[in-house]
């Protein structure tokens, strides 16, 4: 099981320049929120993350919650790094986040300087890393004074413990001030994280303008709205699906008939252009320029590597797209 990452891995892969930064992220990111958890197979895992990595995504993205069990994503990351990665860190985008709960008492969720710092060290040991490169606030506080939460990402990386500062889940108007914040902080926000698929448009309402304002990058998570935009649940829910799962976000109430005939109509399509649904939605998302990265999640090494073709798909034309938003007329 020894592993020497791939000589060509950098011959397909397309990079986008992340906002007006010196980063530059894959086109494919790959995300570790499920499947990659102490309910899962690790050996699986591990064969998702070799398999991305010989393919130039170097960009992985956790969260201190992730599993289940909050924590273990990370934990299993770490493993595939001492065992795997190790020698090619500097290669590496690995980000991390806070924001949800992950311990009891008035400290343990949201984003208030202790909460937020001390999350970030316990990231940092589960990971077996000296630093990560993306630290972000997973969510905007209501109650913590947003200098105070915008000051811990700073702290974070002029210690050296994250090299940039991202956000998510942040409306136009948060996103906004906490750009001015990390600005007069000299820690400018490197990224923001947003649920964008062909069923998520809320990004196209002011933020995706902010962003371009103030140069900040945009990874989009979900694009596959977390399989419902892809084959998976045509002919009902499987077993090995996140729906089928008890522990899956994705619940079999949010499988509705109404999404299922959009979900067809957009499968024909797919067809119809000799592509997979799921290769239609992640190049929908690709298509949209404030979009720096697609940030998918797979299952298998196999979706993976269909996910993966469309990095040389040239982004969809106007026409096209407006084909495809055709199609959402139902939902
Ligand atoms: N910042 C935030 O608040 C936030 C929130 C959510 C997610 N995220 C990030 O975004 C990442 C991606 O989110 P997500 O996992 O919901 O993304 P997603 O890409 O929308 O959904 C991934 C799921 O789609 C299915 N799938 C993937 N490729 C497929 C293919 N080619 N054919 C058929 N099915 C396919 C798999 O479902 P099965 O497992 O059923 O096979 C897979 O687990 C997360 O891992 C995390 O890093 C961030």
């Amino acid at each position: 099981m020894d592993y020497t990452a791939s000589d060509t891995r950098y011959g397909n892969m397309v990079y986008r320049r992340c906002g007006a930064s010196g980063v530059q992220l894959p086109v494919l990111s790959l995300g570790l929120w499920h499947n990659f958890g102490g309910v899962d197979s690790f050996d699986t895992g591990r064969e998702i993350v070799r398999k991305a990595f010989d393919s130039g995504i170097i960009h992985f993205d956790l969260a201190n919650n992730y599993g289940p069990p909050p924590g273990s994503a990370e934990s299993n990351f770490g493993r595939i790094m001492k065992k795997d990665l190790d020698p090619w860190r500097d290669e590496l985008v690995i980000s991390t986040k806070a924001g949800y709960l992950m311990w009891p008492g008035p400290f343990g969720e949201f984003g208030s300087r202790k909460y937020l710092l001390a999350s970030l060290d316990h990231s940092l040991k589960r990971l077996h890393l000296d630093y990560v490169d993306i630290f972000y606030s997973h969510r905007f506080d209501p109650d913590t004074p947003l200098e105070e939460t915008m000051g811990a990402l700073a702290s974070a990386v002029k210690s050296g413990k994250a090299l940039y500062a991202g956000i998510s889940n942040y409306s136009p108007e948060q996103t906004d001030r906490a750009a001015e914040i990390l600005r007069s902080m000299d820690t400018p926000c490197l990224i923001h994280q947003v649920k964008y698929s062909l069923f998520r448009r809320e990004p196209e309402e002011g933020l995706s303008n902010v962003l371009d304002t103030n140069n900040i990058g945009a990874i989009a998570f979900s694009p596959l709205a977390q399989g419902l935009l892809t084959d998976r649940y045509l002919d009902g829910i499987p077993a090995d699906s996140r729906a089928g799962k008890p522990h899956g976000f994705l619940k079999s109430e949010h499988i509705t008939p109404g999404i299922l005939e959009t979900v067809r109509k957009l499968n024909r399509l797919a067809g119809s252009w000799s592509m997979t649904l799921a290769e239609l939605a992640l190049n929908w998302v690709k298509s949209h320029s404030f979009v720096t990265s697609v940030l998918v999640g797979a299952s298998s090494v196999p979706q993976l590597d269909t996910n993966l073709r469309i990095v040389t798909m040239p982004d969809f034309t106007q026409g096209q797209i407006e084909e495809i938003n055709a199609c959402l007329s139902l939902t």
